[in-house]
């Protein structure tokens, strides 16, 4: 009798885990990515061994492009913006040889871009397109490291500069569907990213942004833990309401001054914690520590689940 009801009970479970299965078939993975400090683009790391990994895989999917929100561009009083720059310009940055990104072509999605604008004002959003914006390092270091050999199509949603996490979430809940038509969507900010807190000398003096002439401090520990424990131990509904709950951890403004670096993962929790999200998996891939107290995390959620198709 007991072995029946436990027969019975397992058999219930597969199902469930069944039906999970079959309502996130076809549903692209979310990546919420940490890009760190400028060397990041220039310097081998674990973390960008792993961007690189993650591309290859979205190449190997035939992924229809990239849809990112990144930690750099933040529009004004209730607009968000969508670039529409048929030829940008590279924003040049810091600390890194010019050979390392002066040549690499960007690809705009025009198309797209039109689309996210339509769904976002169906949606109730002010948005609108920017035709003259140039992307930035946070997007285009992304970028680089996980399609070194050319640049797929690219959509950039901007951020909103009141930095409402409920809006940013939903901003990735209306763009969410885009997944099951095999975009990409990423956002790119920081797990813990407080400029202020950085210890700068080494980069400075020496170059060395990956030094650590101590340990990292204990907010930040804590904090990258929370980060941690939020985007792999919920998922569904639960990881929307535990990521923007993250706002109002005690350490949350240590790890963040500003709040910019911390959108891109409100974005993440809307584009993947609908109910049909429940019981995605999720991992953090790598993890690169910089200017002892800055933690680029790296989280992917969700994952692969058609055929490869190339
Ligand atoms: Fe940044």
């Amino acid at each position: 009798m007991m072995s029946l009801e436990i027969s019975k009970a397992a058999h219930h479970c597969r199902g469930i885990a069944h039906n999970k299965l079959k309502a996130n078939m076809g549903l692209t993975p979310v990546h919420f990515f940490s890009h760190g400090s400028t060397m990041m683009l220039g310097e081998k790391s674990e973390s960008a061994d792993y961007w690189r990994r993650t591309g290859e895989e979205a190449l190997a999917h035939n992924i229809k492009g990239v849809i990112i929100m990144g930690a750099h561009w933040d529009c004004l009083g209730d607009k968000i913006e969508v670039a529409t720059n048929p030829n940008p310009d590279k924003s040049p940055v810091a600390y890194v040889q010019p050979d390392k990104y002066i040549n690499y072509k960007l690809n705009p999605d025009l198309e797209t871009a039109q689309r996210c604008i339509d769904m976002l004002t169906k949606e109730g959003f002010n948005a609108s397109g920017n035709p003259t914006f140039d992307w930035i390092h946070d997007v285009y270091l992304i970028l680089i490291h996980m399609f070194p050999n050319g640049c797929p199509p690219t959509t950039i949603i901007s951020m909103n500069a009141r930095y409402d996490p409920h809006y940013h979430m939903k901003v990735g809940a209306t763009l969410r569907p885009l997944r099951s038509e095999n975009y990409l969507l990423i956002g790119t900010g920081g797990a813990v990213h407080n400029l202020y807190r950085n210890r700068w000398a080494p980069m400075l003096r020496f170059r060395d942004n990956f030094a650590m002439e101590t340990p990292p401090e204990e907010w930040a520990l804590e904090f990258r833990q929370a980060v941690e424990d939020v985007i792999t131990k919920t998922s569904g509904p639960a990881l929307r309401r535990a990521m923007t709950r993250l706002m109002k951890h005690p350490q949350y403004r240590d790890a963040h001054a500003t709040d910019d670096h911390f959108m891109a993962a409100m974005f993440v929790a809307g584009a993947i914690g609908d109910f049909e999200d429940t019981g995605s998996p999720a991992v953090m891939g790598a993890e690169s520590w910089e200017l002892t107290n800055m933690c680029n995390s790296q989280f992917s959620l969700g994952s692969w689940s058609r055929d490869i198709s190339v």
